[in-house]
């Protein structure tokens, strides 16, 4: 797991330059509404596509994490299904429902059944390297989707992006490894923080929402812990109320805040009064990370890459290997 989080920029660069993106086989012009289908580790990358276009696409993006799809979806859909393996029957179902739709389907998977599938039935595939655990795959399951939007003309050029984020990653990690001692690498110290605690990590609608969930579900894979994710402003018209339980309970809460100089303006004024006056007499441990980098992207994968560094040093701090997931495997071989 370490080595794949340390080689997060190396993913985005053969992404960017070793992948091959097709998009012969779907009419862009006729693309009214983008659903990316997928779970999990898979589902992030659409996650993120949806946050970082939504002022920037033409058309809506929803991300779908069921079996089957929306009503709207119809011939005027692009649907992009991502899983990884290949082999996630949600993922599956969904694939087979957009078929059945008539929808345009690009599917984006290291091989397995979906591959196989998508090949047959002569769709746009991306082929992405295996070997990973699928959440340790964000920047090659990310960035093939920016790429294809973009090369459709649903997304304004985002080479200088992609640029500047490979750098800041490259210049991160310099910092987040493990041979960097926790006196000087802030991932370890995070980790520290949220050890014997309930990890709750706050985003804000709009770039680090979607980071925010990303932070859960990896605390949840990788550490196996319990975690929870909310959002500013819609925290502030309910979970604040929260905040009275005993001490005994709230003591174990740990809020780590992802903020961006993206955030809109009261969005950044209520952080700030939420994280000062509102919760200044909890007993919460509290704690502010600024993304790193100018540009919407490299701020999402900055604080993505924090997160990632968090989880697996909170897994070794617990005695635990960040890479199996057990209780995922066992639940599907009871289903199959
Ligand atoms: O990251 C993980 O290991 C999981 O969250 C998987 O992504 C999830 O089980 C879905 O599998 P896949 O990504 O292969 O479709």
């Amino acid at each position: 797991m370490f080595g794949a989080i340390y080689r997060l920029p190396e993913q985005i660069e053969e992404a960017v330059s070793k992948m091959e993106y097709s998009i012969a086989q779907f009419k862009a012009s006729l693309v009214r509404t983008i659903v990316i289908t997928g779970l999990g580790g898979s589902a992030v990358g659409g996650d993120m596509l949806r946050s970082y276009a939504a002022d920037k696409c033409p058309v809506p993006i929803f991300v779908n994490r069921g079996y089957t799809l929306p009503s709207y979806v119809g011939k005027d859909t692009l649907v992009i299904a991502v899983s990884y393996s290949g082999n996630t029957e949600e993922t599956l179902s969904a694939y087979a429902d957009a078929k059945r739709r008539g929808a345009q389907v690009v599917a984006v998977t290291s091989g397995g059944i979906l591959k196989k599938q998508a090949w047959a039935d002569g769709y746009v595939v991306v082929t992405v390297p295996g070997g990973l655990q699928p959440r340790a795959a964000a920047g090659y399951l990310f960035i093939p989707q920016m790429l294809l939007l973009q090369k459709a003309g649903l997304l304004p050029d985002c080479g200088e992006e992609i640029t500047e984020t490979v750098r800041v990653l490259y210049e991160m990690r310099l910092r987040l490894a493990p041979q960097v001692k926790s006196e000087h690498n802030l991932a370890k110290r995070i980790a520290s923080r949220l050890f014997g605690k309930i990890p709750l990590i706050h985003g804000a609608t709009g770039l680090t929402e979607t980071i925010a969930y990303r932070w859960k579900t990896q605390l949840n894979e990788n550490a196996q812990t319990v975690a929870f994710a909310h959002s500013y402003p819609e925290l502030n018209h309910n979970e604040i109320v929260g905040f009275d339980v005993p001490l005994e309970l709230i003591e174990k809460i740990e809020i780590i805040t992802l903020t961006s100089n993206h955030n809109h303006p009261r969005v950044q004024k209520r952080i700030e009064i939420t994280m000062g006056e509102v919760l200044a007499n909890t007993a919460c441990g509290r704690y502010e990370l600024p993304a790193q980098g100018a540009s919407e992207l490299a701020q999402m994968f900055s604080l993505l890459y924090v997160g990632d560094y968090v989880s697996a040093y909170l897994a070794v701090l617990y005695g635990l290997d960040p890479t199996p997931v057990d209780k995922i495997v066992q639940l599907k071989n009871r289903l199959a």
